[in-house]
Parts: structure tokens; C-alpha cells; sequence
């Protein structure tokens, strides 16, 4: 008998597709389920796939791994899709993925599969990934096959007995992780409507907001945020605390139109509270200490990081090399930047390091100023010499013009 590895979330589709699966490809189904600080209840995730079918469930906590290998660098990297998104959806695709390929062959599965739909990234993210990491195993979305509404699964589950979750369905397809929170569908698809309140979960309304601001150092040693008004903590700890603090203060939400890798433009919503915080802390951070041309050459490497991530291409050496860039760039981002955070609104109002190449003597306009205001003037006279040229023969050009207009107007 064939057995399937299926990443499980405790939803519908998946609590169907356990069923489903073993059905359909007459095999076995394991059930893994992944905590990537979705921060869900997940104690009794193991019985409820149990309860729906599966021969065996895993439940694996990949936080850590989460933050450090695939968080981290895309925050060092300044990945921001269509420079707003966070990218916290797409950066755990690749992991989910990873621990699927990786408990297939421990169980001898030869499928693994998901619940994403055929309209989405998420789809796109995953199966690549799979196939990047183990090019034998063979991946299946139910979902994307059965071609069932929900009320159909709902429908289906009655037929077959199986348990599924029978609260009142949330109008929004939401997934969260520790990097934040997307939320998609329903009323959100009309791009012109506002957003309700009651779809936000991680960030308070502005208008609810403490009317204090707070305030946030963070320090980071080697481009990493090792502290929070000087306490050291973990990255995942550090994340957390952030993402609490920030999203009391209504931090970091995100209402955009964004373009998919299938092809159509789409509404979406994110709350990212402490990505939000840490990628302006950062490359906050980076303007004080890199050089200028390093800093364009990252910016625009940042974005095509950020385009990899979104288009599923994790597993792949342009990620990788990009990697290699970034750290090296990264030994120099040691330092803090003061944060103000107030009813919504995120911004730096200091920052200071070791390695800064801000130089006062040469920016200050007191006294004590070490520029050479002199040497300005022979500069000035190279750096324009080209502008001077093509001035000059433009100028001959319009005169020569003229001449030729008149000329011709006195034929007349
Ligand atoms: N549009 C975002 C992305 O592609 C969010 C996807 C949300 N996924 C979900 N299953 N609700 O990364």
C-alpha cells in the first residue's frame, strides 16, 4: 500500500483531504503538522488527525529553525515583496516542504501532500521546493484536484463521518506564522473596501491604541537583533516580544495590491507587527554603516531576493549566492536604532554604532567642520565637465537651429 505524508493544520480541507487521500490514491495517510509560531492551540492537533483518518501524526516544532534559516536572512537581505510584504507566508512554504521530503523517507512514503488550492503561490512554493529537495517524490493537492466547494466538503464530511471543526467558517482564508499574518478573500477582494476591523488579529485598531508612545532600542550584533532596551534574547523570544509590543501599538499593518506568481494581481492584507519594526530597525541600521554604492548594490539584490522567495525559488543557488552577499555585509551591522512607536506609526528617531561611517567633524555646519570646503570647487569642475560638454553642443545645436528658421523665414 502507498502511504502520503500530508502537512495537516487541523482545518477543513486538510481534516477532508485525510480522508480523501486514502480514498483516491488507496494509501496510507500520515499526518504532520508543523509549528511555525501560528501560535494555535496544537496540543490536541495529534488526536484530531487521528480522529480523521490518519495512520500516524507528527507534530514538529520548527520555530527555531523558522527564525534562523529562513527569517533571519531575508530579513538581513531587507525582503520586502513590491517592497510591503514581509513575506511571512512565503518563507515558510520552503520548510514546510523541507519537513515533509524529510518525514516521507523516514516513513517510506513515495507522495507528500497539501492542502494549498490551484489559484495561489503557496501551491507553487511548496511543490517546487519538494521537487528541489527530493526530484523522486511525488507531490499531490487534493484540494486542487477534488474541485469541491466548501460547502461540498462540508457535505463530504457528513457522508464519511469525519470530525472537522464545525464553528462558524471564517469568511477569510488567514495563514499565520511567526513572522505575521495574511489574510485574503471575502470582502477583501474588492480592493476599494476598506479592510473590517475584525479581521486583524495580531495588531490593534490606531483608534484603540495607548495614547503614549513607546519606545524600542534594538541592538544588533552582525546584522542579528540579539536585544530590546537591553535585554538580550532569543530570536524567536525577541520576534515575540515585538510582534506584542508592536501590535499593541497598531504596528504594522499592510493593506496592498500585490502580483502573483500565477499571473493575477491580488488584494491582500498582512500583519507583520515585528517584521515591520525589525526590517526598518535594520536597514536603518545599514544606512549608518555601509558604504554607498554597497548599499544600492544590496537594495536592488534585496528586491530579487524578495521575488525568489514569493516565486517559490528558495532551494535554489541564486538564493543561495545572494545569501553569501548578504552575510558578508552583515559583519559590519553592529549598533541601535531607537524606534518610536506610536497609534500605527513606526519610525527611527536614532541610531548609533561602532562601525557608523557617519563622521561629525565632516557633516557638522558648527564649528569644528573638517570638510574641505576648498577642494569642493576643483570637484564640482571635473564632476560637471561632461554636463558642461553636452550643454555646449546642445547650445551650438539650437543656435545653428535658429539660424537655419531665420533663414528659411526671410526666403518668405
Ligand atoms: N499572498 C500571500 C503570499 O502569496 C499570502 C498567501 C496566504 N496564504 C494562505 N493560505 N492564506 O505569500
Amino acid at each position: 500500500m502507498d502511504r502520503i505524508v500530508l502537512a495537516y493544520s487541523g482545518g477543513l480541507d486538510t481534516s477532508v483531504a485525510v480522508h480523501w487521500l486514502a480514498d483516491h490514491y488507496n494509501a496510507e495517510v500520515v499526518a504532520v503538522t508543523m509549528d511555525l509560531g501560528q501560535g494555535k492551540e496544537l496540543d490536541d492537533i495529534r488526536e484530531r488527525a487521528l480522529a480523521v483518518g490518519a495512520v500516524r501524526a507528527h507534530v514538529v516544532d520548527v520555530r527555531e529553525e523558522f527564525a534562523r534559516e529562513y527569517v533571519l536572512p531575508a530579513l538581513q537581505a531587507g525582503a520586502l515583496y513590491e517592497g510591503k510584504y514581509p513575506l511571512a507566508t512565503a518563507l515558510g512554504r520552503p520548510l514546510i516542504a523541507k519537513k515533509l521530503v524529510e518525514v516521507a523517507a523516514i516513513e517510506k512514503a513515495s507522495m507528500i501532500a497539501h492542502g494549498c488550492t490551484g489559484k495561489g503561490n503557496d501551491q507553487v512554493r511548496i511543490d517546487v521546493s519538494a521537487r528541489a529537495l527530493s526530484p523522486t517524490i511525488r507531490v499531490v493537492a487534493p484540494a486542487r484536484e477534488w474541485g469541491m466547494t466548501r460547502p461540498d466538503e462540508f457535505e463530504y464530511a457528513r457522508v464519511h463521518d469525519i470530525p472537522v471543526p464545525m464553528s462558524i467558517e471564517s469568511p477569510y482564508s488567514t495563514d499565520t506564522n511567526l513572522w505575521g499574518r495574511s489574510i485574503e478573500c471575502g470582502v477583501l477582494e474588492d480592493p476599494w473596501s476598506e479592510p473590517p476591523d475584525d479581521i486583524y488579529g495580531l495588531t490593534k485598531s490606531p483608534t484603540e491604541c495607548p495614547d503614549m508612545p513607546a519606545y524600542l532600542e534594538i541592538e544588533f550584533e552582525a546584522g542579528i537583533p540579539t536585544k530590546i532596551n537591553g535585554v538580550a534574547m532569543p530570536l524567536t523570544e525577541l520576534i515575540n516580544s515585538l510582534a506584542t509590543i508592536a501590535g499593541s501599538h497598531g504596528v504594522g499593518r499592510i493593506d496592498m495590491v500585490e502580483n502573483r506568481l500565477v499571473g493575477i494581481k491580488s488584494r491582500e492584507i498582512y500583519e507583520a507587527p515585528a517584521a515591520t519594526v525589525l526590517h526598518i530597525a535594520h536597514s536603518e541600521l545599514e544606512a549608518l554603516v555601509i558604504p554607498k554604492d554597497l548599499e544600492r548594490l544590496k537594495h536592488d539584490l534585496g528586491r530579487t531576493y524578495a521575488d525568489l522567495v514569493y516565486n517559490g525559488l528558495w532551494f535554489t543557488q541564486t538564493r543561495e549566492a545572494i545569501d553569501a552577499f548578504v552575510a558578508k555585509v552583515q559583519e559590519l551591522v553592529n549598533g541601535t536604532t531607537r524606534i518610536k512607536l506610536y497609534r500605527g506609526d513606526c519610525h527611527v528617531v536614532g541610531r548609533k554604532s561602532s562601525n557608523a561611517l557617519y563622521e561629525t567633524a565632516l557633516a557638522t555646519y558648527d564649528e569644528g567642520d573638517q570638510f574641505d570646503h576648498a577642494a569642493a570647487e576643483g570637484f564640482i569642475k571635473i564632476w560637471g565637465l561632461p554636463v558642461e560638454i553636452s550643454a555646449q553642443k546642445s547650445l551650438r545645436h539650437s543656435e545653428a537651429n535658429v539660424g537655419t528658421t531665420e533663414k528659411s523665414l526671410d526666403k518668405d
